[in-house]
């Protein structure tokens, strides 16, 4: 005899192997057709600066009712600047390289709210230097931030959305070098963990739909963080800029945070397994 198909949501959390009815993600009736995050508790991974924060500050101008930070450092001046417009703005102490960490914060947030409706794997890191030069604890160290992080965080919360019966968002930040070279400062490995982000998109989002979860990615151009201090100093940024055509400046972080916010917002129940380039025409490169 087959499996009995479980009866709802919360019994998938027992066994997440036992086959389920797919949950029905059809908008109701009296559906809401603004696109808004209002009763959305996110969780944002690395949003103490930077693209995190950025996404942040969007989340919360477009109601989100809890956003947090998971974030291994500790708040600054920028998540403290935007905390006191957005009280509703939190942070835990996370390390996404460690699971138990991760499944700390998520518990957490849980326990304060109720509830999770989104996670943004957006924690990353990079590493500038020639293809002939890096060794494998370099590879190891880039590697287990942006692919290991990304992808424990998302199986950490899919269980959480599985278990509370909530149809969740995950959104990963990619990158355009997962696409093709960042000609103006190559990193052979960075680009390989990016690709690998986006497209582990595509399978989580294909596994989990019959839980009503939904997995995207965004992939930024040059965004104007601490990771490219580098890009504006160079002598002949204008030139390249020229040359490459397209919109001859960095991001402002938050001018991603739209794509975020859709993501994350009910009104993309039809959206999955898809990544949004947001480069500028830097995808042109
Ligand atoms: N800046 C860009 O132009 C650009 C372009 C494409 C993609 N990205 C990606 O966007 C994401 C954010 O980049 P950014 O430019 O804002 O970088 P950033 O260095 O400004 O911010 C990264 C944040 O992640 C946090 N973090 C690092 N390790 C962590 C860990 N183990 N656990 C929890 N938090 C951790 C840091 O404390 C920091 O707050 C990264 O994944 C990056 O690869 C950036």
């Amino acid at each position: 005899m087959p499996p009995v198909a479980t009866a709802n949501a919360a019994s998938d959390a027992v066994n997440i192997e036992t086959p389920t009815p797919y949950l029905n993600t059809m908008p109701s009736s009296n559906f809401s057709w603004q696109i808004t995050l209002a009763e959305k508790v996110v969780a944002i991974t690395g949003a103490n600066r930077g693209i995190g924060l950025g996404i942040a500050e969007v989340c919360l101008a477009n109601s989100a009712k809890v956003v947090y930070s998971l974030d291994m450092m500790e708040p600054a001046e920028d998540f403290e600047g935007l905390q006191k417009r957005y009280p509703n703005f939190r942070y835990i102490q996370t390390d996404v390289t460690s699971e138990e960490s991760v499944q700390k914060a998520i518990d957490q947030v849980v326990q304060e709210t109720g509830r999770i409706d989104g996670l943004v794997a957006n924690a990353g890191m990079t590493k500038h230097q020639p293809a002939l030069n890096f060794d494998r604890p370099e590879l190891e160290k880039l590697f287990n931030l942006n692919v290991f992080g990304a992808y424990f965080c998302a199986q950490i919360v899919a269980r959480k959305f599985i278990e509370l019966g909530i149809k969740g968002s995950i959104v990963m930040t990619s990158s355009m070098t997962s696409y093709r070279p960042n000609r103006a400062a190559p990193s052979a490995p960075y680009g390989a963990t990016k690709a690998a982000v986006r497209n582990m998109c595509h399978t989580l989002a294909m596994e989990w739909s019959k839980h009503g979860i939904r997995v995207n990615s965004i992939s930024p151009g040059f965004v104007r963080t601490a990771m490219t201090y580098y890009v504006e100093k160079s002598p002949d940024w204008d030139l390249k800029m020229q040359y490459y055509g397209g919109m001859p400046r960095l991001a402002d972080p938050r001018e991603l945070g739209g794509a975020y916010v859709y993501l994350l917002s009910d009104g993309s129940s039809y959206t999955t397994g898809i990544d949004i380039p947001i480069a500028g025409i830097v995808g042109a490169w």
